[in-house]
């Protein structure tokens, strides 16, 4: 069995690589680190980058590309190739990361572990570059899947994730370090990538991001809510151009040493404390469900068309 380390970085396809980075930058703080037409990388805190953008010509292509995990200290690269060998993956080796593909065709890639060349806490150090309004990390990423027990075998055995809850039949929540999650799985019937998550220290942090999303022209398909399950408080901002969510979150639980997974029931509670269970937009990137979503229609009482 192999073990990772944590998430590092997310990469996307884009339509317009200059206009992505400019959003992504302008709208939740996040540093360019390196950009050309083809390609950019864009960074929370003092880390190398944790979001990657591509570009690509194909329409159908554009969103998630592929989320990279960096192993343990203690397992080698080798080791990893020897692990999913043995596992029967469908992986390839690209000489300095390996890919590997999971059941409903979500790319991962395996990083060497990577020590960083300062590991004094961010607070500590120095920058002449980083934005006084930006993430500390990205946290997890979310997808939608029609197949959880064959998804859920790929993160356990495949990846080496450790179960941290399940949510009745419909959600799972996976980690690989003490928080909570780095990566979940929502059983919608339907496979494709919903989220990924940046965690912004605390509520007031959350504040001001929630009022410059507004100022720059997007909505919360869903919060701020206080998750059960999780523990976190967070809003999942739309994002039209690529079809997807950014969670912006705050205060998740840190699980203790051998956490044993909980059932939750499917409830409201388990899902928003504080709250409502998000529209049914939220599970949903088409155009009548973006149209829906802009126009609060669900709350209004016009029901979202089916698929
Ligand atoms: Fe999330």
């Amino acid at each position: 069995m192999i073990r990772l380390r944590k998430i590092d970085h997310v990469c996307l396809n884009v339509a317009d690589v200059a206009d992505a980075t400019r959003r992504y930058g302008l709208q939740f703080g996040l540093t360019v680190r390196s950009e050309t037409p083809e390609r950019a990388t864009l960074a929370c805190d003092y880390e190398p980058y944790s979001l990657e953008l591509v570009h690509t010509d194909s329409a159908a292509a554009v969103g998630y590309a592929h989320c990279a995990w960096q192993l343990r200290r203690s397992v080698s690269i080798d080791q990893a190739r020897a692990h999913l060998a043995a596992v029967g993956a469908d992986w390839s080796d690209a000489g300095t990361h390996l890919v590997v593909t999971d059941p409903e065709g979500f790319e991962h890639h395996l990083l060497p572990f990577a020590a960083e060349a300062d590991t004094r806490p961010a607070i500590a150090r120095q920058t002449t570059e980083l934005n006084g309004l930006r993430p500390r990390k990205l946290g997890h990423i979310n997808r939608l899947t029609a197949d959880m027990a064959a998804a859920t075998a790929f993160y356990t055995d495949v990846l080496g994730m450790q179960i941290a809850d399940w949510l009745g039949d419909a959600g799972t929540w996976f980690h690989c370090n003490p928080e909570h999650h780095q990566m979940a799985l929502v059983d919608v019937g339907r496979a494709h990538f919903h989220h990924l998550a940046f965690d912004y220290y605390d509520w007031g942090t959350l504040r001001s991001l929630f009022d410059n999303l507004a100022q720059h022209g997007r909505w919360l398909s869903w919060g701020p809510v206080r998750h059960g399950i999780a523990q976190n408080i967070c809003g999942y901002a739309r994002i039209t151009e690529e079809p997807l969510m950014v969670e912006c979150y705050v205060d998740m639980e840190i699980l203790e040493y051998e956490h044993e997974p909980r059932q939750w029931p499917d409830d409201r509670f388990s899902s928003n404390t504080w709250g409502p269970l998000p529209p049914r937009s939220y599970f949903r990137f088409d155009p009548a469900a973006i149209e829906s979503e802009r126009a609060s229609n669900e709350t209004r009482g016009i029901p979202l068309p089916p698929l």
